[in-house]
């Protein structure tokens, strides 16, 4: 049940109607009346967010659903956690939902988005934060090693936002959020293709908010850097860097890699983030998190591109 205001179109003579709580299913209906424009509540947001079992996803998840969003987590093999539970209990409203979903699979993406629309008959906000990192030489990254980076952290975010646009085209309302990264602004040696994939989001997200500004849709990419999360035992080493030619220069560079996410701040921070871009009307095209990392980006538009260079290969190469 979610408290919900409609307002009756023409636009210009809209009639606003507080109708309180109603179920998910009389929601939809009302969605589907001519005429009609749902307006949820601030607090009461339908959000879905993919990767939700772990760091980011999962903590991000539960932050929203205490603060009485109406939140639909996924994951590949989505099992309730006892932290769910706590939420069931809470006497705010919210609550948090897993779906399973691989963002690879075409149906499984129509699937997850189909479910949440069967329940809430709306979706206001997309949170695309699924992904997972490969490191490896360039040399030594097989095609289908990239593909499946890209697969998962680009093309399994474009899977969803098909999902999604349509609906929040025809709600005239909603919100994308892409999970980017740091490494979507400067790219990281033995990291490329993960550094590749973020830079992807980074240029989507700049042309989906030109496009999709008109029918009221905003999007935004929040840009962690280093985090602690499962992020660092779910990275994939590249096959054939097992042998690797760039020996030495390679391990050094994982191994700071490494160091530096579990050193790193908890998911919190970049729930914060995602917090405070949830209710803006008109959201920066990209929010940096953490002072540090939000000095670098600045010093990367002043100084010349060799010195950048220079740093970064003095940092991971
Ligand atoms: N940690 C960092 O330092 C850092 C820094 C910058 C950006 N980020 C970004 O933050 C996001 C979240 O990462 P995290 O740090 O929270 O890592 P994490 O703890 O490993 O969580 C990754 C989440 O992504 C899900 N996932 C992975 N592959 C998937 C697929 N094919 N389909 C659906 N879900 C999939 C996992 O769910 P299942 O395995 O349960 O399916 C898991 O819930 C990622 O986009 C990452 O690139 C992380």
């Amino acid at each position: 049940m979610c408290r919900i205001v409609i307002a009756m179109e023409p636009v210009r003579s809209q009639m606003l109607i507080d109708i309180g709580c109603i179920s998910g299913r009389q929601l939809s209906a009302l969605n589907q009346a001519k005429g009609v424009m749902i307006l949820t509540s601030k607090e009461n947001l339908v959000i879905l967010i993919t990767g939700a079992s772990s760091g980011i996803g999962k903590a991000a998840a539960e932050a929203l659903a205490r603060k009485g969003h109406r939140v639909y987590g996924t994951s590949r093999q989505p099992k309730t956690s006892p932290s769910l539970d706590v939420l069931n209990g809470d006497a705010s409203p919210g609550f948090l939902k897993m779906l399973r979903l691989d963002v690879c699979d075409d149906a499984s993406a129509e699937a997850a988005v189909d479910f949440v629309m069967k329940a809430e008959g709306r979706l206001d906000v997309l949170i695309n934060n699924a992904g997972f990192g490969i490191a490896g030489p360039i040399e030594e990254t097989s095609v289908e090693e990239a593909y499946s980076q890209l697969n998962t952290n680009f093309l399994g975010l474009v899977r969803m936002c098909r999902q999604a646009i349509p609906i929040m085209r025809s709600q005239k309302n909603g919100l994308i959020v892409n999970i980017g990264s740091v490494a979507g602004l400067f790219s990281i040696p033995f990291q490329s293709m993960y550094s590749v994939s973020k830079y992807a989001i980074e240029a989507y997200t700049e042309a989906l908010r030109i496009e999709v500004k008109p029918f009221g849709i905003r999007a935004v990419v929040i840009e962690p850097g280093d985090t602690k999360t499962g992020f660092t035992n779910a990275r994939n080493i590249c096959r054939a860097a097992g042998n690797s030619t760039y020996g030495e220069r390679f391990a050094r560079s994982i191994r700071k890699m490494e160091k530096d996410e579990q050193n790193g701040p908890g998911p919190e921070v970049v729930v914060k983030a995602v917090m405070g871009v949830l209710n803006k009307k008109n959201p920066p095209v990209r929010v940096t998190v953490g002072f540090d990392y939000k000095v670098l980006v600045f010093l990367k538009r002043l100084l010349p591109s060799r010195l950048v260079e220079y740093i970064l290969s003095k940092m991971y190469a």
